[in-house]
Order: structure tokens, then C-alpha cells, then sequence
């Protein structure tokens, strides 16, 4: 059930022009996790911003601002998702601000506009709110390893094939290879796939990495925020070479990838949305602790 449900989904986002990031799922996965460790403080902080006092206040928003950037309005928005590190790909990785955040932006940027409006206050209540889910969103995209490089836009034009369906390298990593994992597209699959990666977090494999995943980060100063949301950048862009394009295009070019190439992905998956729900609690406790 859960697969011809995804299957549906996939279809839909195929017909959109672009690039979705993870599906609303990873986002919402990433949400989970960082309701898990963010402070009291910021917990009611965010679920009165968000106008949202239930458990999924982060969650429920994770996704909003994939369909934003497809409105007139939030057209501006669109390219916030995403860094075109022009780098080379499998013998090179690397993002670089100046060569590869456009005048039009890019998701470091973004991170770094959205977190000091947040912590500014000056904004509408509607801007403020925006303002949050963009924070939200993008420490998720951050993390998928297809938005921050450029190759052949972000895999979206590296034909292959999963599970018999024709599709792309990018929709693969936003939607396919977590959905392997959590066995779904809906809310719930992200919850329950959140419950495991805590658990690693707190007393598993990811147990000894936490602290490293935050070391320097720093809402202390526009250019912090812009080193910090670089750094996560730099991270992500690593696994193109040595997973997302491990063999160079050829290797997954009209491949079905629904096999080994997503048992050696998950693990890299698993890691991004676990490491990325634990930085976006802490940025957001950091966003808060500097309003105060
Ligand atoms: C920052 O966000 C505001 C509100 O969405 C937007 O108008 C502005 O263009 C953004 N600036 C940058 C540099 O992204
Ligand atoms: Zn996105």
C-alpha cells in the first residue's frame, strides 16, 4: 500500500516544474527529530509563533515552503532550496559562497536572511511565521546531498529508473531512497522513522557524533550564521562523491536504482535527516536563546 502511495505521489511531483528537495516526508522526519531536543523555551516559542500547540507544530510546517516557491508569490523563493556547487564530481567535491550562491540566492543565504529576521522581531507576525518555516524547510535541504551541487541541475536530468518507474536522480534522493526506509510517503511514516533515528542519536550509532554535528554553531552574527549554514552545506556536497556519484553519471544513468545503490544510499540518508533535525534544534534554541 505504502509503495503505490508513493508511487502516486511521485508521479504528481514529476509533473512539477523543478525540484521538490526530500519529499514532504524527509522534511517532516527532520522536524520530528528536532521537536525531540529542542528546549522548553523554544518549544513554546515556536508553537505560539505557529499558532500550533500540538506535538507536530514543526512537522506540519516542515513542508510549506516547497509549495510556496510554486505560487506567484513565493516565486522569488524558488532558487532558497538549493546551492549549485560547481564542482567535479566524483574526483571533486566542494561549495565555495562566492562562485556558487547566484544574485538570486541560494539555501545559505536563505538560512542566514530567514534566521536574522526571526531573531530581529521587527517583521509581521505573517512575515515571522514565514520567516520560521523557511528554517524549518531549508535545514532540511541543506542536507539532502543533491541540493548543494549543480551537476546536471541537482541530478534532476540524470534519467534512471526505480523500482521499473522512470525518474530521475534527484527525485530518488527526495523521495524514493527515504521512503525505503520509512515505509511510506505519510506523517506518520516520518514520526516513526524519526522515533529510530532518536534512538541512534541518544544511545546508538550517532550517539558519539551529536556534538560534533554542532560544534561552532552560531546565530551570533550574520556572517556566523552564513559560516555555519556553509559548513552543513560543505557536508552534504561531500557524499555526491562518495555515494550520490560514487561511479560518475554512467554508473546510475538509466540504472534501477532501487537496489544496492539504495542499500549503500540509506545509510548516508539515515545520517542527513538525524544530523539535520539535531542542528535544527539546536539553531533553533540558538535563535531564541538571541531574542531573549
Ligand atoms: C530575505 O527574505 C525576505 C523576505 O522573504 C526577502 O524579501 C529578501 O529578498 C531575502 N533576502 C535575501 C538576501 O535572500
Ligand atoms: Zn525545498
Amino acid at each position: 500500500m505504502a509503495r503505490i502511495a508513493s508511487f502516486a505521489l511521485l508521479s504528481a511531483a514529476a509533473a512539477l516544474p523543478g525540484a521538490l528537495a526530500w519529499g514532504a516526508m524527509g522534511h517532516e522526519a527532520v522536524a520530528y527529530v528536532a521537536s525531540n531536543y529542542v528546549s522548553a523555551s523554544t518549544r513554546t516559542f515556536f508553537q505560539a509563533l505557529l499558532d500550533d500547540t500540538s506535538a507536530d507544530y514543526l512537522a506540519s510546517v516542515a513542508a510549506w515552503a516547497d509549495s510556496y516557491r510554486y505560487t506567484s508569490a513565493g516565486k522569488f523563493t524558488a532558487p532558497f532550496h538549493y546551492i549549485d556547487a560547481n564542482d567535479n564530481p566524483p574526483a571533486s567535491c566542494g561549495v565555495d559562497l562566492d562562485r556558487d550562491c547566484g544574485a538570486e540566492g541560494c539555501v545559505v543565504r536563505a538560512l542566514q536572511n530567514y534566521t536574522t529576521i526571526l531573531i530581529g522581531q521587527k517583521a509581521s507576525t505573517a512575515n515571522l511565521q514565514i520567516a520560521a518555516k523557511m528554517v524549518i524547510h531549508f535545514a532540511g535541504d541543506i542536507g539532502q546531498p543533491l541540493h548543494c551541487e549543480a551537476l546536471e541541475i541537482g541530478g534532476n536530468d540524470i534519467d534512471v529508473q526505480y523500482d521499473g518507474e522512470d525518474t530521475n536522480l534527484h527525485a530518488v534522493w527526495d523521495s524514493n531512497i527515504p521512503e525505503s526506509i520509512s515505509g511510506g510517503s505519510s506523517l506518520s511514516s516520518a514520526k516513526s522513522w524519526a522515533q529510530e533515528l532518536i534512538k541512534e542519536i541518544d544511545s546508538g550509532a550517532y550517539k558519539s557524533q551529536a556534538s560534533k554535528w554542532v560544534s561552532g554553531l552560531s546565530v551570533a552574527s550574520a556572517a556566523k550564521q552564513t559560516a555555519t549554514a556553509l559548513g552543513w552545506a560543505t557536508d552534504s556536497n561531500a557524499y555526491v562523491c562518495s555515494t550520490v556519484l560514487a561511479g560518475g553519471v554512467s554508473a546510475v544513468e538509466k540504472q534501477d536504482l532501487s537496489g544496492k545503490y539504495t542499500t549503500a544510499a540509506q545509510p548516508v540518508v539515515d545520517l542527513q535527516i538525524a544530523k539535520q533535525g539535531y542542528r535544527l534544534a539546536k539553531w533553533l534554541d540558538a535563535i531564541v536563546a538571541a531574542i531573549q
